[in-house]
């Protein structure tokens, strides 16, 4: 009886050990991301983005969206910013993190946190007025950041190794609102024509594929949960850096598609995407 209660009673007591833990993990990482979010506002000013001047104007593209749910242009910005850019995310390949899914994906990516870190520049892109406002203009609803936990809202992907790629998915929504991917391509080098091998595709509704030339400055829009695509694999000697990001009409999220959504990060990130 004495030996079944002091078992009892040591389990409740790590019980609420391991609660007490999880908690203050929690509070230590929600405070380290308002840490890092207060200084968005001086990032955006001290890195303004420069538009292409011969840019597209977003109504001409607004009617292909929103029967495609895709588009592409080019080029996208002024010559002197995405050299900034493409320099600032070259100089992060080190501290980018490797993925590889057997038979899905292979890749290298830096994370939010770490753009938010070592790339400032990418940041002020993603959180431009300027930027957000033409995208604004082709979705025609409000282009809002998905949460600074979710380490997918904002990456810098990189595909450098024969066979980086991924395969066709869609881009699973876990928000209340639509959900949009955008890609900035600020490397693609290679052997095919000058450019990597590695292609963005997306599969029409007859199964057939479409195939988008992501040439450096280009860009596509997205809404990744209606469009399946994929990218193909590099060659080796092949070089593809793209800034990805993700914005949503209504970032808000239940606890149950929070929980799925770390659970599909783990395959990006590793298991801290559960509880960082
Ligand atoms: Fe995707």
């Amino acid at each position: 009886m004495e030996i079944g209660m002091s078992v009892g009673i040591t389990g409740a007591v790590g019980i609420a050990a391991g609660a007490w833990l999880r908690q203050r993990h929690r509070w230590n990482r929600d405070r380290h991301y308002e840490r890092l979010a207060s200084h968005e506002a001086e990032t955006v000013l001290k890195f303004p983005v420069a538009l292409s001047a011969t840019v597209a104007e977003p109504s001409t593209l607004a009617a292909t969206f929103d029967r495609e749910r895709v588009i592409r242009t080019t080029p996208f910005l002024a010559p002197d910013c995405l050299e900034a850019l493409r320099t600032e995310a070259l100089a992060t390949r080190s501290e980018m993190e490797p993925s590889f899914i057997p038979l899905h994906k292979q890749g290298h990516t830096l994370s939010y946190e770490k753009v938010i870190r070592l790339a400032p520049r990418s940041w002020s892109f993603f959180r431009s007025p300027q930027v957000v406002e033409w995208l604004q203009g082709v979705t025609g609803v409000p282009m809002l950041p998905t949460p600074i936990q979710d380490q997918s809202t904002l990456s810098l992907l990189c595909y450098q190794n024969e066979g980086d790629h991924i395969q066709w998915h869609y881009d699973h929504n876990f928000y209340r609102g639509r959900h949009f991917t955008v890609l900035l391509a600020l490397v693609n080098r290679g052997d095919s024509n000058g450019l990597s091998r590695s292609v963005f595709q997306r599969q029409l509704p007859d199964g057939g594929i479409e195939e988008f030339e992501t040439a450096e400055n280009s860009l596509v829009v997205f809404e990744g949960g209606k469009v399946r695509h994929r990218a193909t694999p590099a060659a080796a000697g092949d070089l593809r850096v793209v800034l990805s990001m993700t914005y949503c009409a209504d970032p808000r999220i239940s606890w149950v598609k929070e929980a799925a959504r770390r659970f599909k990060d783990t395959a990006f990130y590793g298991l801290r995407a559960l509880w960082d």
